[in-house]
């Protein structure tokens, strides 16, 4: 690690801690004049450090520049990562399957404050405006099926759902099969890609690309989302750490899912958390908009839908979309 990213971690692990140049250049085992070098790097970086004689370095408590540092200490999860994060970017799914391309291992994680061409499912694009959202994909290289990798998606939810709920007092709700909605507000989607290999139809890999609004953004939702679109916090409240211990939340929780997912330990927390179970809803296909009643969901996290005929049916995800009444 460089002299600058191993201050950045002492500091960022002790925010509100001095430490004297002595000290650090002890423990880094290099010279006082590097320690004095990084600092002052870290300080043209945006990083609100004090530097007081007799005592030494401090990161202010109030410092909330997202970074792999700044993330690694809330990580709990044994599983190797390789946290990446850029300010802006195009959209982390599309700059990870580059790296994932070019044979990234699991575990690579892109996160970025900002996307400029952040995408959704179904075609749909992802507002992702600067500093009030966080967006990330994480790589994985799971030995699957196609049929099984909806359990990305849905294991992903449930660890968004209680990251959030760490953060925030609050109630997180999932609606089948990607979304995450607060008193009814959609406050993070996921987009989930892979590339398969055809000989065997197993995953080269998946990316799980989760983007959260963590504050409504300035100049307010466009217009067309303003409905159903909502934060997990309100204009004017407290927010620092929130992206941080956001994403690492969701990794820990994550990974241990994911790390025994025939186990489908998270199914039960998916149906409990999934709110149109017992709602009428509308099915969107190609044939426009059809009512039926949303019953159950099967071990498959399949949703079962009752039509208006009595008959059942049973929606995979990714052939329609489902809209409340
Ligand atoms: C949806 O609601 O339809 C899914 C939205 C997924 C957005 C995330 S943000 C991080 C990752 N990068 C993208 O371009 N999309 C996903």
């Amino acid at each position: 690690m460089k002299v600058k990213d191993e201050v950045l971690k002492k500091l960022e692990e002790n925010k509100g801690d001095f430490f004297s140049g002595a000290s650090l250049a002890n423990d880094l085992k290099v010279s006082r004049n590097a320690i004095w070098k990084a600092v002052n790097s870290l300080k043209n970086e945006g990083y609100n450090i004090s530097s007081v004689t007799n005592k030494g370095y401090c990161l202010s408590n109030d410092s909330d520049i997202i970074s792999k540092q700044s993330i690694s200490k809330y990580i709990a999860t044994k599983a190797p990562l390789d946290i990446q994060v850029f300010q802006t970017v195009t959209s982390t799914n599309t700059v990870l399957k580059e790296m994932a391309a070019k044979g990234a291992a699991e575990g690579t994680v892109v996160i970025a404050t900002n996307q400029t061409n952040g995408r959704g499912r179904l075609g749909r694009s992802f507002h992702s405006p600067a500093d009030t959202g966080i967006y990330f994909s994480i790589l994985l290289r799971p030995k699957m099926s196609a049929e099984n990798s909806l359990f990305l998606t849905t294991s992903a939810a449930v660890a968004i759902a209680k990251a959030i709920e760490d953060v925030k007092d609050c109630r997180a709700d999932i609606k089948w099969v990607n979304d995450i909605y607060i008193n009814n507000k959609k406050v993070c989607g996921i987009l989930t890609e892979g590339s398969f290999n055809v000989e065997n139809n197993e995953l080269d890999y998946a990316i799980v690309g989760i983007g959260i609004n963590i504050l409504p953004p300035k100049d307010d939702f466009p217009e067309d989302i303003k409905n159903k679109a909502g934060a997990i916090f309100s204009q004017g409240e407290d927010v620092s750490e929130v992206s941080s211990k956001l994403v690492a939340h969701v990794l820990n929780y994550f990974f241990d899912y994911y790390n025994n997912l025939t186990s489908k330990s998270f199914f039960e927390e998916y149906k409990s958390r999934s709110f149109l179970l017992g709602k009428d809803i509308h099915i969107l296909d190609g044939n426009g908009k059809i009512p039926a009643t949303a019953i159950d969901l099967d071990e498959s996290c399949h949703l079962i839908v009752r039509l208006e005929d009595g008959t059942t049916k049973e929606l995979s995800s990714g052939e329609v979309s489902v809209i409340m009444d």
